[in-house]
């Protein structure tokens, strides 16, 4: 596994109950490390081996929970170790990542997953889970679930597969599209974009856009469910920072490339306007370019 951040400790805790997890690292200090998760009071340990990316030892499934624009240099580097039937299931926030693994490594089966679990990271390899969810998994095309997926069915809760999964994927997009960044330009939680009138009009105003740009692209179903599934989810997780606002504050990359600017490309490409959209782009662009400094 690639990504030991909150998701990638929540998913390699659950399957670990299965079979072996390894995580993958970019340094090996130790053989193994405990990956701790709270959840409902009480907290489950799990002993997993560690690996060095550069080390051998071949893949033959990977699961990739990096950050969106991490995905293409973090696989690139276990790629000596991958088999050529190697399945990697990429789950993560963002769109654009597959498509760029698909230039990279023309020949490898890859899968795309959404996730609704939540959970926050509390210290490196020590989350807790914040909110149960539903997880879907497919690849474009395909309507049969390929054998790992067992694994996944039986381990994960809520867990399906999803023979339409860019409708599931682009509605995550969708999502992120209208809370992620607001959140980060206003430092606010996710429930105050509904409290707060003067924000709730921009989220309504960026809906409006994103169900256009979902319609012309042709995905008229999730057009259609933009503007409810943003408010289910606003409300669902008002005291949440969300991802974007944690990145921003920590002065850490956010993954605005792989959300809004995917959006834009897509809109783009139909002849959509996206105003809107791309006024937040800029701005979360302003708000974290790296700063030169006039004495350096
Ligand atoms: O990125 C995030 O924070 C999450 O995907 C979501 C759903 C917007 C909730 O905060």
């Amino acid at each position: 596994m690639l990504g030991a951040g909150a998701i990638g400790c929540l998913f390699a805790s659950a399957l670990r109950s299965t079979g072996p997890v390894t995580l993958l690292l970019r340094e090996a200090t130790a053989a193994a490390a405990e990956v701790v998760v709270e959840r409902d009071g009480g907290a489950s340990r799990v002993s997993l081996p560690i690996s060095a990316a550069a080390q051998d030892g071949a893949i033959s499934h990977l699961l990739v929970t990096t950050k969106a624009y991490d995905v293409r240099r973090a696989v690139s580097a276990v790629a000596h170790r991958l088999t050529p039937a190697c399945q990697i299931l990429l789950l993560g926030n963002g769109m654009g990542m597959a498509d760029e693994l698909r230039a990279d490594f023309p020949h490898l089966a890859l899968y795309c997953g959404t996730t609704t679990a939540g959970a926050y990271r509390i210290a490196p390899l020590h989350v807790r889970h914040a909110g149960r969810g539903a997880t879907r998994i497919g690849q474009p095309g395909r309507r049969l679930a390929p054998p790992w997926f067992s694994r996944w069915s039986r381990t994960v809760a809520d867990c399906t597969w999803d023979a339409q999964i860019e409708q599931a994927l682009w509605l995550k997009l969708a999502i992120n599209c209208a809370i992620n960044p607001l959140t980060a330009l206003h430092g606010c939680r996710n429930g105050e974009l509904a409290a707060r009138p003067e924000l709730a009009l921009q989220v309504a105003r960026l809906c409006d856009e994103i169900a256009a740009i979902a319609g012309a692209a042709g995905y008229s179903g999730v057009a259609r469910q933009v503007h409810g599934a943003v408010a289910d989810v606003i409300a669902g997780t008002a005291h949440n920072r969300s991802s974007m606002l944690q990145d921003v504050a920590a002065g850490r990359r956010t993954e605005i490339d792989y959300i809004s600017a995917y959006l834009l490309r897509v809109a783009a490409r139909c002849n959509v306007p996206a105003p809107a959209n791309a006024a937040l782009l800029r701005r979360i662009r302003a708000l974290t370019a790296p700063r030169i400094d006039p004495e350096g």
